[in-house]
């Protein structure tokens, strides 16, 4: 495994795999890594004869300071992880590398980025579009693997590969969860053992609330998921909606589409914690 922190170092370790006529496989992360990540690496490798990650805590997708400064890192136990996956290059660029000057772009999305994470995060997945474009013209992968997890990211991550017609196919996986049903995440760490476990429940009361698809209304399907969850201690959602997979609009009845999610946000004490559930 290589690791390189300049654009040129990337682009020549890059230009090797090419010249054998491989096809190369692109995972971006902000470190921290756990299983979740570990996933898309594995089948990064799988898919292709080059498998690049790069680590980047991108500052233009943090709307608060703090979460910026808080947000852990762990670059040597990241870098060992990865050489046990398969990775192949590891890219650590620092910010000037990235942004050697301001990016100034504005993306537009349409209703795609309005609503909830859009909506409470604002200029979020400006940031994320700004960067995941930068890396895509620098490493100009073939495949390039997202998580379910964050379930928006992914949708406008495909709106802006085919709005800007990007040569990159998205591959999509699934969400990773702990035994115990949380899903994975980098902010997992800052919990404390009480939080870790009075989290358990939003995982439990989303998967209860599939029994209810079909037999509730969806408003009061989303009343009771909000209702269940605000009741444990350290727990506060800060939205819950259940939406059309593809647009990310509020559905108001089961029929109105055929592929629904409900994406939640939850305050575990100071920790933003984020869940989807599939309902049909
Ligand atoms: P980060 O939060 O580090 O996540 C990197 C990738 O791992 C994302 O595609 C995310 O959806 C996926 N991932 C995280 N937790 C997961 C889990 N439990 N199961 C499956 N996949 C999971 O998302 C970002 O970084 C950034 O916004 C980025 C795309 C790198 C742009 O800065």
């Amino acid at each position: 495994m290589t690791t390189v922190y300049t654009i040129e170092d990337l682009q020549k370790a890059v230009s090797i795999s090419k010249n054998e006529g491989g096809t190369i496989g692109f995972v971006p992360t902000m470190g921290a890594l756990h299983e979740g990540h570990i996933s898309l690496v594995k089948k990064c490798c799988e898919q292709n004869n080059v498998c690049v990650v790069s680590i980047f805590v991108n500052p233009t997708q943090f709307n608060n300071q703090a979460d910026l400064e808080k947000y852990p890192r762990t670059i040597k136990q990241d870098t060992n992880i990865l050489e046990a996956a398969g990775a192949g290059i590891v890219f650590v660029p620092s910010v000037e590398e990235i942004y050697p000057e301001p990016d100034n772009r504005q993306f537009d999305f349409g209703q795609l980025d309005k609503v909830m994470e859009g909506k409470f995060r604002p200029g979020h997945f400006n940031g994320v579009a700004q960067v995941v474009s930068r890396l895509f013209g620098i490493v100009k992968p073939d495949k390039a693997y997202f998580g379910e997890k964050d379930f928006q990211q992914l949708a406008i991550i495909r709106q802006m590969v085919r709005q800007f017609n990007i040569p990159v196919e998205i591959v999509p996986m699934p969400i990773r969860r702990e035994e115990s049903g949380l899903a994975m995440s980098s902010r997992n760490q800052r919990l404390s053992e009480n939080q870790k476990t009075e989290a358990i429940n939003i995982y439990r009361v989303l998967s209860e609330s599939r029994k209810l698809y079909n037999q509730k209304t969806v408003e009061e399907v989303r009343a009771k998921v909000i209702e269940d969850i605000n009741k444990i201690d350290s727990l506060e959602v800060e939205y819950f909606e259940i939406v059309d997979g593809n647009t990310l609009q509020q559905i108001s009845a089961w029929k109105d589409s055929n592929y629904i999610v409900g994406c939640i946000t939850v305050f575990c004490g100071d920790v933003r914690l984020i869940d989807n559930i599939v309902y049909s």
